[in-house]
């Protein structure tokens, strides 16, 4: 843990355009506790990522965020990986321990449940059949929550077939992986929909899919935050499904991060919130 009276610093490492709203949310918190200290984007191309995490602790950084498109390269960098991150298979946190060495966590679980927890008090992951759209870090990191949480089936779908077959061989049962072209029927039934692909994300067309089968009580989840309303939390509000959007699962995050690096739990407050959203 960092001493309060030293000027602290964390970053995020992405490449090469990162829409990460990291640097706003830490950097707020900053503020609302009066520390001496700062939050920067770094942009580092893939082959430089492992000299600049061995650079963290010379500079001084307590740690970082690792974004898209580091997240997997990492965990076989740091010196240590906690269990979640394993299970996982991505780093999203990095910590720079007292002796300079650097230990690998992943946070993205974390800030979905309590995200989804915050915007719906009554959620349970054990009410019926989850759809899981896309399998890449983010899908990773949901159905890991999910698995984690009870839940008896999860539906994975993703564009690439084979990639939701290794994601269902690894998590085992409760993870079906069902093809591309099936995903309109994957949804009958289902108490919960999660879309974990950028599609919808600004600049990216929206998810190609159609609701109409899904239930009406089913909880609609999206993990891309720009825009906060994707056109698939869109689609599901007006016809009457409860949603979630991504934004929480970012804010979330900072929790666990900021205990690690600076021994301070901070609130997720409705104003940390529109800090964020006030950017997007
Ligand atoms: N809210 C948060 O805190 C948070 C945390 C993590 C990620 N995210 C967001 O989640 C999104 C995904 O991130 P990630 O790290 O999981 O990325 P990723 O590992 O690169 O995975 C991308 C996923 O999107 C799918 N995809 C891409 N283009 C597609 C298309 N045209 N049609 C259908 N599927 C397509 C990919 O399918 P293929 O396998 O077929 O390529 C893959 O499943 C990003 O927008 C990211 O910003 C948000």
């Amino acid at each position: 843990m960092s001493s309060p009276d030293r000027f602290l610093l964390a970053g995020v490492m992405g490449w090469p355009v990162m829409h990460s709203r990291s640097p706003t949310l830490h950097n707020y918190l900053f503020t609302r506790y009066g520390l001496a200290g700062a939050y920067v984007p770094l942009a580092i191309r893939p082959a430089d990522l492992e000299a600049a995490l061995r650079a963290l602790a010379p500079l001084g950084f307590s740690g970082c965020n690792v974004t898209i498109p580091h997240k997997e390269r990492a965990l076989a960098i740091v010196d240590a990986v906690d269990p979640v991150a394993r299970r996982i298979g991505a780093v999203s946190c990095v910590v720079v321990q007292p002796d300079g060495t650097l230990a690998g966590t992943n946070n993205d679980a974390f800030g979905f449940v309590q995200n989804v927890l915050q915007q719906q008090p009554a959620w349970r992951a054990d009410a019926g059949p989850i759809v899981v759209i896309g399998a890449g870090g983010g899908a990773r990191a949901v159905v890991y929550s999910m698995a984690e949480r009870g839940a008896r089936a999860i539906r994975m779908v993703n564009r690439t077939f084979a990639r939701a077959e290794t994601l269902a061989r690894e998590f085992g049962s409760p993870v079906t992986a069902i093809a591309w072209e099936e995903r309109h029927r994957a949804l009958d039934g289902a108490a919960m929909l999660v879309n974990t692909t950028s599609q919808g994300m600004t600049g990216q067309p929206p998810l190609n899919l159609a609701i109409e089968t899904l239930p009406l009580s089913a909880l609609v989840c999206d993990i891309v935050y720009v825009p906060l309303e994707t056109p698939l939390l869109a689609a599901a509000r007006r016809r009457g499904n409860p949603t979630v959007d991504g934004l929480g699962m970012l804010l979330h995050q900072v929790r666990p991060a900021w205990k690690a690096w600076f021994g301070i739990d901070p609130d997720v407050t409705p104003e940390l919130r529109a800090a964020v959203e006030a950017t997007l």
